[in-house]
């Protein structure tokens, strides 16, 4: 019919191969791309950044890792963790796999499409995000999402065979990012005095949560000053653990209403993970929010299960002339069959419920219906 031609876009790297000029579709709306508004200001301070091991530690460094845990999630409500136990070898490998899976010829690739019969938009596959509307803005990167736990769960049809170490290695990294997880949650955890991690471990930890991984793939653009990579967003999960190039920039982080460069990790942490769920914490009372958190609403779980206290980052990326880049997104959901509600110990009468309970995999269906018109579905559960 005639919707289908719209409905289904370029891959982009095909279109990088071709194209001079990105098409209109992909093009920033003016007013956001006015001077180099795309390009971001650099950030004041160092990116935040956190040792699990220290952290984890039962000594005094545990304390001291813990204060600069809770001083990043009040500022920018992301970090670095560094001393995450992941094999600097097994990154390094899975990283290439997947550059070698985009750079394959474009048959193999389709033959893990998300477009069920070539045109019906399905979650998990290679392809893009799914469009909803003929006007909507379309982003400068392709990408192949896998849901990687529970493992039973998985859709290895949709997992690539070329290369052919890919599922191997996609299956080890999963495993090694399951610990990095747990760790920073049960930090987060003691960061809200809860007993017993208030359940979060217990709903999201043991393989009982939903993993998807995200590998992104962002060809280089003749025009970066006019498109953007991924448009501005809150990952719609519990905890995001980002596994970024090391070496070519283009996540950006908005903060106070402004948009920062997150440098790439090397040199000077190399191998280091970003996790990505922000928080807007008052030290001495753990039920007051900061006026100034660092984002708006947004489509995070963990916002929910925190009653408001924790919050998740708005973030975007944009692209470069020079060179492709590729990033792999762990996204961390809890079990698709729970419901997401506030943590009961979070709940009490200074501080009722601010959100209503949702079904997890009704909140996920919802986020990506919403995200399309530039909408969030937390709005739609606040209680006034
Ligand atoms: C994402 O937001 O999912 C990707 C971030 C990145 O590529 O750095
Ligand atoms: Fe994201």
């Amino acid at each position: 019919d005639e919707s289908s031609s719209w409905r289904v876009p370029s891959l982009v790297q095909e279109l990088a191969a071709t194209v001079r000029e990105p098409p209109p579709r992909y093009l920033v709306p003016e007013q956001d791309r006015r001077g180099d508004q795309l390009a971001g200001a650099e950030m004041p301070e160092p990116v935040p950044t956190v040792s699990l091991r220290r952290l984890l530690a039962s000594d005094d460094g545990a304390a001291e890792e813990a204060s600069k845990l809770r001083s990043a999630l009040q500022s920018w409500g992301f970090f670095l963790v560094t001393d995450h136990g992941v094999e600097a070898s097994l990154m390094d490998a899975v990283m290439a796999a997947s550059r070698e899976f985009f750079r394959e010829p474009l048959e193999e690739k389709q033959a893990y499409s998300n477009l069920v019969k070539g045109r019906q938009w399905q979650l998990e596959g290679y392809g893009n995000d799914p469009v909803k509307t003929q006007d909507q803005i379309l982003d400068w990167s392709d990408r192949l999402h896998l849901r990687v736990e529970p493992e039973d769960e998985r859709s290895l049809e949709l997992w690539p065979g070329h290369p052919e170490r890919f599922r191997g290695l996609l299956h080890e990294y999963t495993l090694s990012c399951r610990r990095v997880k747990d760790g920073v949650l049960r930090a987060m955890a003691r960061l809200l005095d809860l007993d017993d991690d208030g359940g979060i471990i217990e709903q999201f930890g043991d393989n009982k949560g939903a993993t998807y991984d995200r590998f992104n793939y962002y060809p280089a653009c003749p025009r970066p000053d006019l498109v953007l990579g991924i448009r501005p967003h809150s990952d719609v999960c519990v905890l995001t653990l980002l596994l970024m190039d090391d070496h070519v920039a283009g996540l950006q982080v908005l903060r106070d209403g402004a948009w920062y460069r997150v440098p790439p990790p090397a040199p000077v942490h190399g191998h280091a993970l970003l996790v990505n769920v922000g928080v807007s914490l008052e030290n001495s009372n753990r039920f007051e929010l900061l006026e100034d958190t660092p984002t708006g609403d947004c489509d995070v779980s963990m916002q929910i299960m925190s009653n408001g206290i924790f919050r998740g980052p708005v973030h975007r990326v944009v692209t470069n002339s020079e060179k492709e880049r590729v990033s792999l997104a762990m996204f961390y959901a809890a079990d698709l069959e729970k419901e997401i509600e506030p943590i009961a110990q979070l709940v009490d009468e200074k501080r009722p419920a601010r959100y209503k309970k949702i079904k997890c995999r009704d909140f996920v269906a919802a986020h990506y219906e919403h995200f399309s018109k530039r909408e969030t579905v937390i709005e739609s559960l606040k209680i006034d």
